[in-house]
């Protein structure tokens, strides 16, 4: 029998995820959640959401895996190429020119396929320079992918050629990232709803992130990811994300999923 998680219900199970896992459902979509707890609910055989809150109250295993599906950790190098092409040609020397070090955060970082693609860029376009390079996110087996940097192949699909031959060695089907890439980067747990945001950035990219939020939450994060930015510093949504009233955050939209800080 397939279980049925009416509102009423989903009131309930997100207090207590909240209380069990840290993670507030009131800031996501209710609809897409609502459907994936149904699915995820109706997959483990469990009957009633009751029932599945005291399993994860009590099993640290259950409680991460289901943290992993929730959050949706999809993700990929050179992931949309373009932007990462204008990322890599046009926004980045830019910065380079006006800044010589960077400070650049991947907000929903992931399993570190995007920071780890900035920090490539960045050691070819500044070769012996030393930025700082911040990956987080809520989901710490994610973070734990992210630092050992073992990848499958699917997930370098995108990336140029050159950048893969040249920063990855291939162990049997798997692909490891050159170490000197990874000591580029600082990964950190951060829940982007509760924890403060340090300040100074000359890039942001939260990408394939706000997707999951309601529209408030949106335009409240981006005010402050906004706020993180220096003036003139880079603001980098996802392809399904454009900012619906980027002014108000003090936004300019300069190019397809790149703003601008006033
Ligand atoms: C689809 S992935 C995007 C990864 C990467 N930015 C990209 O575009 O390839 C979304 C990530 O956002 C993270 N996330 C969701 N809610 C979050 C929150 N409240 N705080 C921090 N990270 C969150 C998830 O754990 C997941 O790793």
């Amino acid at each position: 029998m397939s279980v049925i998680l009416t509102d009423a219900d989903y009131e309930v199970f997100k207090r207590g995820l909240k209380d069990t896992i840290g993670l507030d459902l009131n800031h996501y979509k209710q609809q897409q959640m609502q459907r994936r707890i149904n699915q995820w609910l109706d997959r483990t055989g469990v009957k009633t959401y009751r029932e599945y809150l005291k399993i994860l109250q009590s099993n640290g295993e259950e409680r991460g895996k289901f943290t992993e599906y929730l959050t949706i950790n999809t993700s990929q190098f050179y992931r949309d190429v373009s932007v990462f092409k204008e990322i890599e040609e046009k926004v980045l020397p830019d910065l380079l020119k006006r800044y010589r070090r960077l400070k650049i955060w991947s907000a929903g970082a992931s399993i570190g396929a995007e920071v780890y693609t900035i920090a490539m860029i960045l050691a070819e376009l500044s070769p012996g320079m030393t930025h700082t390079l911040l990956g987080t996110d809520f989901d710490v087996g994610a973070l734990a992918k992210a630092k050992e940097a073992v990848y499958g192949e699917n997930l370098l699909n995108t990336l140029p050629r050159m950048y893969k031959d040249k920063y990855f060695q291939k162990e049997d089907d798997l692909f490891k990232l050159d170490d000197n890439i990874k000591r580029r980067v600082r990964l950190q747990r951060h829940n982007l709803l509760e924890d403060p945001y340090d300040t100074g950035f000359h890039m942001i990219l939260c990408r394939n992130v706000f997707i999951y939020f309601t529209p408030e939450t949106q335009a409240a994060l981006t005010a402050k990811f906004s706020e993180s930015l220096v003036p003139g510093g880079i603001f980098v949504v996802g392809s399904a994300e454009n900012l619906m009233a980027p002014e108000a955050a003090n936004l300019k939209r300069v190019s397809y999923c790149i703003y601008q800080r006033d």
